[in-house]
């Protein structure tokens, strides 16, 4: 069977041994030592100046959302994973869309700017499958028009802007390190700011607004993480270059089989340096989309469709029509991208997806 993803694991030695070391230590969660060295670890290996290390990608958006103190109505993509929209409407705020790019899948400036009304308070982007959005245009809207800017960063480790980690730009940056991510903690995510305040009142958030023992400097929740799961991340990290290298030959190995396909692919922001977190395509139709995955299905390969519906027709949100994403959403399709997946079964899924694709033009000639 071929997943669309499959997460990396360290040799369990390696893992063991920062398990020992808890068991020595017998201090499992609450700012351990662990969870301490990942975070300086992370900040050199990215290169960031301020990271707090949390529990999941979700409760990053949500620390943000609060410690911003936004209000009133946030922009931000239809085009993304359900959390980008749910933390919005979790911190009692509301979202509003504006539609994409056609070409890079990432929220669009122009429609962004439309979208403003005296009711907005920030604009919450993701950099859609780790290929960063127009920050600079983004930038340019926010201080215009006095807005914060959140940047759901979930798919990016080691994606680059401008030469410097994505994780750099925004008022606060929040990323994922779930199991099915390229750098992961089993469960795990974290925020980044450049704003040592905005640092110090997300730490608190983190720990229910804890300021010594008796004190609560906050409004918190718990946000931490474990012992455990930091040293998954200390594990996989010594990998990560290794993780980003093999990727990225995947993904070339892709782009040659499939030359002839009918498909598109996103476009990469040319200011950034993508880190090939997911390979997706995007085919002329939704019909040639669930043709193509039932013949793969059929041979157990299992893409995804990711991501889809469009946020924009959840139930719990106001919805709108958003035309680019409602058509890209129907015919994008992420192929298995890991590790460890190798060249024969990339041959294998690049034939079944070009046969299927000549017996679809075969029969519409046969009518
Ligand atoms: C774009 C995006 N945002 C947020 C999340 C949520 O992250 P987590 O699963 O760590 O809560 C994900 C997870 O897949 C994601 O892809």
């Amino acid at each position: 069977m071929i997943n669309v993803n499959k997460p990396f694991l360290p040799p369990i030695e390696e893992y063991n041994a920062y398990v020992e070391s808890i068991w020595k230590r017998n201090w499992l969660t609450n700012n351990g030592p662990l969870v301490n060295e990942l975070e300086l670890k992370l900040k050199e290996y990215l290169n960031v100046e301020h990271l707090l290390f949390l529990n999941n990608g979700t409760i990053a958006l949500q620390i943000a959302v609060k410690a911003l103190n936004l209000s009133g109505e946030i922009i931000t993509t239809p085009f993304s994973f359900v959390a980008t929209t749910s933390s919005i409407v979790w911190e009692g705020c509301q979202p509003v869309f504006a539609d994409i790019d056609p070409h890079t899948l990432n929220i669009d400036p122009a429609s962004i700017e439309k979208a403003i009304t005296d009711k907005t308070s920030a604009i919450l982007a993701t950099h859609v499958y780790g290929n960063p959005c127009d920050i600079d245009a983004i930038s340019a809207i926010a201080r215009k028009h006095k807005l914060k800017v959140i940047y759901d960063a979930a798919h990016c480790f080691g994606t680059l802007y401008k030469g410097k980690s994505v994780f750099a730009y925004g008022d606060v940056s929040t990323t994922s390190f779930h199991a099915t991510k390229l750098f992961h903690t089993i469960e795990g995510g974290a925020v980044f700011t450049q704003d040592p305040d905005l640092l110090k009142k997300m730490a608190y958030i983190r720990n229910f607004g804890f300021d010594g023992p008796d004190n609560f400097a906050e409004l918190g929740i718990n946000g931490k993480n474990s012992e455990f799961h930091a040293a998954m991340g200390l594990a996989n990290l010594k990998y990560a270059d290794e993780i980003l290298k093999q990727r990225k030959a995947s993904c070339k190995y892709y782009d040659e089989r499939l030359v002839n396909l009918k498909h598109t692919k996103i476009r990469l922001q040319e200011e950034g340096g993508f880190n090939y977190a997911y390979y997706p395509i995007i085919l002329e139709s939704e019909s040639m989309l669930l043709k193509c995955m039932e013949e793969l299905n059929d041979n157990r390969i299992f893409p995804r469709r990711y991501f889809y519906p469009s946020l924009s027709s959840l139930k719990y949100v106001q919805n709108a029509e958003m035309p680019v994403c409602d058509s890209i959403a129907k015919r994008v399709l992420c192929l298995p991208l890991y590790h460890d997946l190798d060249k024969f079964d990339i041959d294998f899924i690049c034939r079944i997806l070009l046969r299927s694709q000549k017996y679809q033009f075969l029969n519409s000639l046969l009518g």
